[in-house]
């Protein structure tokens, strides 16, 4: 595939992925015949709503959980398990309070055995590609949540991540913070080159952020439909409601959920 005038090769392939959970006692199909191929350097989004099955479909890829028919495959090897080269970020940050920025975000460095001085140096590397130069010394209770977030990205960069996973990330802050959030991923995806694969229930994000977008329906979760994102970048402008653009692609995705209820299109639009 070629986008943004750049010829890419495929980083990672679902194929066939589908996934049951026991749900008292009888088995739930969640997850339905996943085919999904994202190239490298992509910015993939992953929208549908709640329980449609985004967050399993970005654990399979992780390695948190198996699935129970069909395959990963990264840089065209089967994948099990997790492991530093796919960086999750999730809405959660999960960082260590008592630790410092800089500390938090050596975190994976220290369990690979990166000596003291390498782990430093990567680390304020990451924290300045998030734009969190300066604050290596503070502690995490005293930066602000959408400052967490950033370190949590800037800690699953440390570990030179093949993807970068992340689920809902920005869903938790208020609408100034999550905009500028937002643009901080793109400028870290654009400064880093990392493939991103971001899961989100906000239709105006997806359209924001991506390259493509993989719509997905509920009950059971499976593809909809893969949108290419014809948006020129950067869309700070062009993101305006009154842009035609924006909107016909706002228009395609909601006409893509017509068919649901009104209970079940939980999505922002
Ligand atoms: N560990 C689990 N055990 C049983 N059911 C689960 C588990 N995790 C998720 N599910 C079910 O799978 C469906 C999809 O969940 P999820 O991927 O979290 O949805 P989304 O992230 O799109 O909101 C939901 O119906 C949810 O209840
Ligand atoms: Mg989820």
């Amino acid at each position: 595939m070629e986008s943004n005038g750049r010829k890419r090769k495929t980083l990672l392939e679902l194929q066939n992925v589908s996934k049951v959970f026991k749900k008292d006692g009888s088995d739930v199909l969640v997850l339905k015949d996943i085919d999904l191929t994202v190239d490298e350097g992509e910015f993939i989004c992953v929208l549908g709503p709640t329980g449609c099955g985004k967050s399993v479909t970005l654990q399979i890829v992780a390695g948190l959980i198996d699935q129970t028919n069909g395959s990963v495959i990264l840089d065209g090897k089967e994948e099990h398990g997790p492991g530093p080269h796919k960086g999750m970020v999730f809405q959660e940050y999960a960082l260590l309070p008592w630790r410092s920025v800089v500390e938090n975000v050596e975190i994976g460095l220290e369990l690979k055995g990166i000596g003291r001085k390498e782990r430093r140096r990567i680390a304020l590397e990451q924290l300045a590609t998030v734009g969190l130069a300066g604050t290596e010394t503070q502690k995490v209770h005293e930066i602000s949540v959408g400052m967490r977030q950033r370190v949590a990205i800037a800690r699953a960069l440390a570990n030179s991540p093949r993807i970068l996973l992340m689920d809902e990330p920005f869903e938790a802050l208020d609408a100034l913070t999550k905009e500028e959030m937002q643009i901080q991923i793109l400028n870290v995806w654009e400064k880093t080159g990392t493939t991103i694969m971001f899961v989100t229930h906000d239709v105006d994000e997806a359209i924001f952020l991506s390259d493509r977008i993989c719509v997905m329906d509920i009950n059971p979760g499976r593809v909809k439909k893969m949108l290419v994102n014809h948006l020129p970048r950067p869309r700070h402008e062009c993101m305006s409601r009154t842009d035609k653009e924006f909107n016909d692609m706002r228009d395609e995705i909601i006409a893509l959920y017509s068919s649901l209820k009104d209970e079940e299109l939980d999505l922002i639009i």
